[in-house]
């Protein structure tokens, strides 16, 4: 079993990438981190919390994060994600609490008892995982790398450049790319190809409980393109577990933080300014049927978790 943390702003393609993710048994969930982004932190930390009840996994722990990006206004995605973040289903009563630390506290201590460097995963804005990088040097040798979720190398997806995540907390994604920590960038470059068609969204349906939630709450998601749905945040977890689908690219990727192209990530492809040095892994293809048929084949296993859980 991979031991993962996992930093997220349910968020429907969130929601969907944990539902996978709390019922794979090659991943431990060692944390759960919310943060300020596709709705409020409240929100997406009440969603956590929803999805952990849903599928009886109330042990993995939940802390609540920042509330906002590090020095930019906080502006949330709900005109895609809807006003809760998780709209079109009737949740169970959620069974259990956010923990008393804070995200970033509670991260620090799970990297610093870790026998081993841990992969952290984000899904959000990186508000978290820089204040981590910021206020915890003494754990940054713990983490084994970091797979985002995140940027682009070709157009963004909130500006002609940028992509959400990045737009949302540029400072925070400068902070992480220098932090000298291995990246895998996993952007729209990809997350635009692997597309779930409106024919595997209706299909889900008919899948047992876990089935008919992702339906529900997939039909609601504002984010669509010719041909289906981007499932951004799922990429993550399927690279983690099938790095194999993904075509990348080893470069030095800048993150703008001001002026119109705030929030774009700029790869030195030519070698201008890097030297030669590279700090992030980035995803550029996907074998896109590959991913949406190991998405369906996820369902099934999904179910044996969340039955009872009513
Ligand atoms: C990213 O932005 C959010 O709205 C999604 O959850 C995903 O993490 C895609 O640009
Ligand atoms: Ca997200």
């Amino acid at each position: 079993m991979t031991p993962i943390i996992l930093d997220m702003d349910p968020g429907i393609d969130d929601a969907v990438a944990l539902s996978i993710a709390l019922t794979n048994p090659e991943l431990d969930i060692k944390l759960l981190t919310s943060v300020a982004g596709n709705v409020s932190v409240d929100k997406t930390t009440t969603n956590l919390l929803k999805l952990t009840t849903f599928f009886n996994q109330t042990q993995v722990p939940v802390a609540r994060g920042a509330a906002a990006p590090l020095k930019k206004a906080f502006v949330d995605a709900s005109y895609i994600h809807g006003a809760s973040g998780m709209p079109g289903y009737e949740f169970p009563t959620i069974t259990t609490q956010a923990l008393t630390t804070d995200a970033v506290s509670a991260m620090a201590k799970v990297l610093s008892e870790a026998p081993e460097p841990m992969t952290i995963v984000a899904t959000g804005s990186y508000t978290n995982i820089a204040l981590l990088i910021q206020n915890h040097p003494e754990v940054i040798s713990q983490i084994k790398e970091f797979v985002l979720m995140g940027g682009s190398l070709s157009g963004g997806n909130v500006s002609s450049v940028a992509e959400f995540n990045l737009f949302t907390d540029p400072d925070a994604a400068d902070v992480v790319f220098k932090s000298g920590v291995p990246i895998v960038m996993i952007g729209l470059d990809v997350t635009l190809k692997a597309l779930l068609s409106l024919e595997t969204i209706d299909a889900v349906a008919d899948l047992g409980e876990a089935g008919n939630m992702l339906h529900k709450l997939m039909t609601a998601y504002g984010d669509s393109e010719p041909g289906g749905k981007p499932m951004h945040d799922v990429n993550t977890i399927c690279y983690l577990l099938l790095p194999e689908f993904y075509t990348t690219k080893d470069y030095w990727v800048d993150v703008i933080t001001d002026g119109p192209a705030s929030g774009a990530t700029i790869a030195d492809t030519q070698n201008r300014w890097s030297n030669g040095k590279i700090n992030a892994k980035v995803a550029v293809d996907i074998d896109a049927q590959a991913f949406e048929k190991w998405f369906l084949a996820q369902i099934p296993t999904m179910n044996h978790y969340c039955e009872g859980a009513f």
